[in-house]
């Protein structure tokens, strides 16, 4: 504790004051917003939210996570990825630690267990919750940290590969490293550079942390001085280890240069600007390095114009059927937004909380009122039905009970019939009890004329 508090706060001291000289330029336009009743959120995070003005039609998501003492609010001021998102129209979660170091969860079993429980799993709601509220591009989704929020990164890309599409992490430790027993915050060891695998150890701790996924695997841009003593430099080797051996690499770059005085960038698997693994190891910096906001944003991606979308659908003439995915905007989900289990439309589905009233809402929009055709899409792999308010507009019309449909990647449809108004409706499934809804893909109406 002793070690941590006096290596990581002078650093955050020293951090401030370059990170404050650099931004000359005004603070960003839009106002960071405190977030409540994300998900769930096992270890009381604090979720604070940045939405630029400009915020594209299909956003790119970033998860900026802060070092031990920080906070989000401190990190958001203290850092470039604001203004940034200002120019590029991308959104910014910031979490905040909960606990008196300020040190996110990297250590404990739960911490390093997909789905576990702690500050991963809190970390993983506020994405959902983003998700289900703004039409994230899925494929856009990114973690980035400093210090603790460097190791978070290393956690995040290694339990959810499905979700995270690239990190940077900006003195580190690999995913597992910080990992202790009774309760200690702090692996000595690990810090002092003392966990030394090999490239498969390391990438098997990885793939242990989703057994049987198959997806493609995050891409990761290390950064770490050399002079680091908080995080001493030869877990920075031991980073490009890990990520390499997971993208199925070896530890010899493909590309070497130095982007600026004193440092020296290596890529694995790929000589461009958006490699595998890409790493900037900093000559006499210490634990305090600048964090490069604009080339962490460069590496993910976020810089770029966005893909084209779909135009907005416009009300649907009679007769016609329109699918509103679960996982997309303006749909609400009370819960996480999944693509765990396969067979959904679209890019995801609603997982919903498992507790009575956790809901899924849907706007919809009708060309004339009068009676429509519902069709709701789930799965239930749970052998207990799950019954559901319908709520048409404020109103319970049904009471709909959802099957167990065998397994969590078994989908069914399921139709009702509902009176709806002219124009816009809403459309909540609301659970009735404490198992909550089962996993909703879509609902589709069809109007007649
Ligand atoms: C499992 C499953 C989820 C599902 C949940 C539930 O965790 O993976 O997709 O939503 O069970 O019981 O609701
Ligand atoms: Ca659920």
């Amino acid at each position: 504790m002793r070690t941590r508090a006096k290596g990581l706060l002078a650093a955050v001291v020293a951090l401030t004051a370059s990170a404050l000289m650099f931004l000359a330029s005004p603070a960003s336009a839009a106002t960071l917003t405190e977030v409540t009743n994300f998900g769930t959120n096992p270890s009381n995070l604090r979720m604070h939210l940045y939405v630029p003005d400009n915020v594209q039609a299909r956003p790119g998501l970033l998860v900026a996570l802060h070092w031990c003492t920080g906070t989000g609010p401190v990190f958001h001021r203290d850092t470039q990825f604001a203004q940034l998102a200002d120019r590029h129209g991308f959104i910014v979660i910031y979490p905040t630690a909960n606990r008196s170091s300020q040190c996110f969860d990297v250590y404990t079993q739960q911490a390093l267990t997909r789905g576990g429980g702690s500050d991963p799993v809190g970390i993983r709601s506020m994405v959902g919750y983003v998700q289900s509220r703004y039409n994230v591009d899925p494929n856009r989704i990114f973690a980035a940290g400093m210090s603790s929020g460097a190791m978070m990164t290393n956690v995040l890309l290694a339990l959810y590969p499905d979700v995270f599409r690239a990190g940077a992490a900006f003195a580190g430790v690999p995913y597992t490293c910080f990992r202790t027993t009774g309760g200690s915050e702090w692996s000595t060891e690990c810090a002092n550079g003392q966990i030394i695998r090999t490239p498969q150890q390391w990438g098997d701790a990885v793939r242990n942390a989703y057994p049987g996924y198959t997806g493609p695997r995050p891409r990761m841009q290390l950064w770490h001085g050399t002079n680091d003593d908080a995080l001493r430099y030869p877990n920075f080797t031991e980073e490009i280890k890990q990520w390499t051996n997971v993208h199925g690499l070896n530890q010899t770059p493909v590309f070497t240069d130095s982007p600026g005085s004193g440092q020296t960038r290596t890529r694995y698997g790929g000589t461009g600007g958006q490699a595998p693994v890409e790493a900037i190891s900093m000559q006499g910096v210490g634990h305090n390095l600048p964090i490069n906001a604009t080339e962490a944003i460069r590496f993910f991606g976020l810089n770029a114009a966005p893909p084209t979308s779909p135009p907005p659908s416009s009300p649907p003439p009679g007769g016609s059927t329109t699918r509103y995915e679960a996982e997309a905007s303006p749909a609400v989900c009370t819960g996480t937004i999944d693509s765990n289990w396969s067979g959904y439309s679209g890019s995801g589905f609603c997982n919903g909380g498992n507790a009575a009233g956790a809901y899924a809402q849907f706007a919809v929009n009708a060309p004339a009122a009068g009676t429509a055709t519902l069709r709701v899409r789930f799965a239930n792999g749970v052998t207990t039905a799950r019954p559901a308010s319908l709520i048409v507009n404020g109103a319970t019309v049904q009471t709909p009970s959802f099957e167990g449909t065998g397994a969590w990647s078994t989908w069914m449809t399921k139709t009702l019939t509902v009176t709806l108004n002219a124009g816009g409706n809403t459309i909540r499934l609301n659970p009735t009890t404490a198992n909550g809804l089962p996993n909703i893909d879509y609902l589709e109406i069809t109007t007649s004329s």
